[in-house]
């Protein structure tokens, strides 16, 4: 698969290029962004553009989009008007229409659209949702998530936690992650009641921090909670409750905790799974060295959704759009004091 990467020369963006580059199956073509020798810096042996239509006329199969989220719906839908399949970074948009523009536009063009939820493939958390699809813990009785840092301290640029750039606060930023996850593993979100606050960091449209309660069509509540107040510093956890059991799934550091019994009640076996080799990795290298494998399965996977592949841990269009419904709900059910009833959109097909 022949590949192009926008907003290549950023800090995603190079571990895009580095993925597509050491996958067997996928070739880097051209790179794009906004200065000549930063494009050029990471382009290895691809072509490097500045200008959009330029980049867009090069002979290619899919778009990896790593620029920040408030030019990406324009490149998103030309991507898929010249016939590109598409794999953008979360979130998808900063608004919820403009969420909805991008689905439309790859299911008019018939395209696959993947959303960066790359912890997907973090080890501790693809064993929580593998756990539960085995029924080893029983039916699913509820699910605690957590996603959190220090706040405004942990970025770089004014536009990851401005909401005319970032589309809100801690729920658009280190929590869309877990809300994906709430919906990877729980199913579909298609109630949200909430409260999100705003009276520590005071940006303008930006939650410090949010506590919801999620359900699935079934009922099935999740307790979810994302914050810019982690005075402890950058967290995700997630805890599925069965009847017959429990799994919990964190980073960092990337641990699990698996709980079984033969009944409710019953004896408890208890497994705890630590990942000395990441941990050890990211000593001596980085946390990213964790972030660029996640992101090269979450490329491997990309392919298979081009082709409509079924059962992929990728996340899709459909996956991007609710996580951004959801993240948006949250302050509405807060100004109503209700809650947001979403309707179920299932997986996206091709
Ligand atoms: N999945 C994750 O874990 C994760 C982590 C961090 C960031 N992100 C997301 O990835 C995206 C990029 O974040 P980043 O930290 O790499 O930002 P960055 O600023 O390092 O990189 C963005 C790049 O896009 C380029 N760019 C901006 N506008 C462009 C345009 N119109 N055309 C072409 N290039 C353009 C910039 O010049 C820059 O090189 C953001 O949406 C962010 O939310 C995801």
């Amino acid at each position: 698969m022949k590949i192009g990467v926008i907003g290549a020369a950023g800090k995603i963006g190079q571990m895009r290029v580095q993925n597509i580059i050491e996958n067997p199956e996928t070739t880097l073509v051209a790179v794009m962004d906004m200065e000549m020798h930063r494009a050029v810096a990471v382009a290895h042996d691809a072509q490097a553009f500045t200008d959009l239509d330029r980049f867009f006329e090069t002979d290619m199969d899919a778009v990896v989009i790593s620029t920040p989220a408030h030019v990406r719906e324009a490149l998103c839908i030309q991507a898929f008007e010249r016939g590109f399949h598409v794999l953008t970074e979360k979130p998808l948009a900063p608004t919820v229409e403009g969420a909805r523009r991008i689905v439309a536009a790859a299911k008019k063009a018939g395209k696959a659209l993947g959303a960066g939820f790359n912890m997907r493939y973090y080890p501790s958390f693809a064993y929580v949702k593998d756990i539960v699809a085995s029924g080893v813990i029983g039916e699913i009785d509820h699910v605690r998530v957590y996603g959190g840092h220090d706040g405004l301290g942990h970025f770089t640029h004014d536009w990851e936690y401005q909401a005319e750039f970032s589309g809100g606060g801690a729920l658009w930023d280190v929590g869309i992650h877990m809300t994906d996850m709430t919906r990877h593993i729980l199913g579909e979100i298609t109630s949200v009641y909430g409260v999100a606050t705003n009276t520590v960091w005071n940006v303008p449209g930006s939650e410090d921090n949010a506590i919801a309660i999620f359900k699935n069509p079934k009922g099935i509540p999740a307790i979810y909670q994302a914050s810019w107040i982690d005075w402890k510093g950058y967290k995700s956890a997630i805890e599925v409750y069965g009847a017959c059991g429990m799994v919990r799934g964190t980073y960092a550091p990337m641990q699990n905790l698996l709980i079984t019994m033969d009944k409710p009640g019953g004896v408890a076996k208890k497994t705890r799974k630590f990942y000395p080799e990441i941990m050890l990795r990211e000593k001596l290298k980085s946390w990213k060295t964790t972030a660029v494998a996640s992101f090269g399965a979450e490329l491997a996977d990309f392919v298979r959704l081009t082709r409509a592949e079924a059962g992929l841990r990728c996340a899709d269009g459909h996956a991007g759009l609710r996580a951004i419904e959801i993240a948006a709900a949250v302050p509405e059910s807060t100004r109503t004091g209700n809650p947001v009833t979403l309707k179920n959109l299932g997986d996206m097909t091709i």
